[in-house]
């Protein structure tokens, strides 16, 4: 006999909820991972569900909202973690419906989809599907090693040029200057603030964020973060955010060598979350940058996604369908329907329809609508008129994101 139920976390659940967590994952007392366990429970409290039996906590998981821009659209993505069942109960079915119920409360919530990354047999049971992860490793040499006579230092040593350009972010000075910047090449994935204004605000001041102002225009913005060192690398620099003006692309690649040399005098690799960008990467090979850019397809344990609402995702992406169907002269009526993972719902289009649904995977879509992937390399099985108008709602994106896995 039980008597489930399934809501957000109370403040009165909290050491309950502690206790469940560390055992499901076996924290063990005075660790770090103990004192990162305390932290997140006690300062995202609200950010987690629970089931109950007759009132005690039995299962949770966290939720964390991360609202992502995609052009002139919002989109709100669950990011899910921390799924736990009290040990003493696992295998009995609590864990499938804490999941079973976590999906309609998101849709309640306003979510448009949920990201995980787990056991991919366990999570495929309630929808989700693998979605890639895709990294740019810079290489990042010694510099006092020789190369042809010279040291990779003199090689990459900054320009008279890039040394007058490059200097630290200030907010209220290029605040407006690097809101344009991301307007002129739309980020996908760029986290907005939960709490802030529809209006785009512009970064805060952090260490390790540069500009490249040449002669007081702003051609590009740089975020980097260092990150903790762990058993097997001594520490990360993680490129967060890269916008640049689309005719200067080697103020980009300067500030990401600007970084390279931060890495390399500490000893850092320099490994990030990047959506491949054709325009930056030859930037990049031209200011002597050497690199890897790598998709990770993870298999059995991963990371996944599963769609939560398809039509309130079309209506959030529909200002971003607009302005894309208008700015190649098409009017944004009449509908293109779509069917994805069981679920249907209409596009604008600027062409007549009436012609069969676009039927594609959910994880398809997601890299579609998140600027990731373009139907032109997934190359559905589609009329030629579907084949254009996917094509100009669905443009890769140039972003820099460390937000979906
Ligand atoms: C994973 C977990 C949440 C599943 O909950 P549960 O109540 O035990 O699961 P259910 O009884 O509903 O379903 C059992 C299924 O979960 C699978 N499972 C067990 N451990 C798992 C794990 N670590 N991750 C994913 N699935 C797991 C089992 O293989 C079983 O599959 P089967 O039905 O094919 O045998 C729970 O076992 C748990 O808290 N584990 C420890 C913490 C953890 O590893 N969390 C997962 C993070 S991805």
């Amino acid at each position: 006999m039980s008597d489930l139920t399934f809501g957000p976390a109370r403040p009165g659940e909290t050491e309950d909820l502690l206790l469940l967590l560390k055992r499901a994952f076996r924290v063990d007392p005075g660790t770090e991972r103990e004192r990162a366990t305390h932290r997140l429970v006690r300062s995202d409290l609200a950010q987690f569900v629970v089931l109950r039996d007759y009132g005690e906590v039995v299962a949770a998981a966290h939720v964390a909202r991360h609202d992502l821009r995609v052009g002139e659209a919002v989109v709100r993505k669950a990011d899910v973690g921390h799924v736990a069942v009290t040990p003493e109960r696992q295998g009995c079915g609590l864990g499938t419906e804490l999941m079973t119920r976590l999906h309609p409360f998101l849709a309640t919530e306003g979510y448009h989809f949920a990201r995980l990354g787990g056991l991919m047999p366990f999570y495929s049971r309630f929808g989700y599907e693998p979605f890639p992860r895709r990294y740019l490793e810079v290489t990042v040499p010694d510099l006092a090693a020789p190369l042809k006579g010279r040291t990779w230092g003199e090689w990459l040593a900054p320009t008279s040029t890039e040394q007058r350009s490059v200097r630290a972010y200030c907010p209220d000075l290029d605040g407006p200057d690097v809101l344009r910047l991301g307007n002129l090449r739309p980020l996908a994935l760029a986290l907005v603030s939960p709490h802030a204004s529809s209006l785009p605000l512009p970064p805060p001041l952090r260490p390790l964020s540069v500009v490249y102002d040449h002669g007081g225009e702003l051609r590009a913005f740089a975020w980097a973060e260092q990150e903790a060192p762990t058993a097997t690398a001594s520490g990360n620099l993680g490129l967060r955010q890269l916008l640049w003006d689309p005719a200067a692309p080697h103020a980009a690649a300067a500030l990401v060598r600007h970084l390279l040399h931060h890495a390399a005098q500490r000893g850092l690799t320099m490994r990030t979350r990047l959506p491949y960008d054709a325009q930056l990467c030859e930037a990049l090979t031209a200011d002597g940058i050497t690199f890897e850019l790598r998709e990770m397809r993870q298999a059995v344990d991963g990371n996944m996604v599963r769609l939560i609402d398809l039509e309130s995702l079309c209506q959030a992406l529909a200002p971003e369908f607009a302005a894309r169907l208008r700015s190649v002269g098409l009017c944004p009526r009449s509908g293109l329907s779509l069917a994805v993972g069981g679920r249907t719902a209409t596009l604008p289009a600027g062409l007549v329809s009436g012609l069969p649904p676009v039927r594609v995977s959910q994880s398809t879509f997601l890299r579609w609508a998140l600027g990731l992937e373009t139907p032109a390399e997934t190359n559905p099985p589609v009329p030629p008129e579907h084949r254009l108008l996917l094509l100009v709602l669905f443009p890769r994106f140039a972003c820099v994101s460390d937000t979906w896995g």
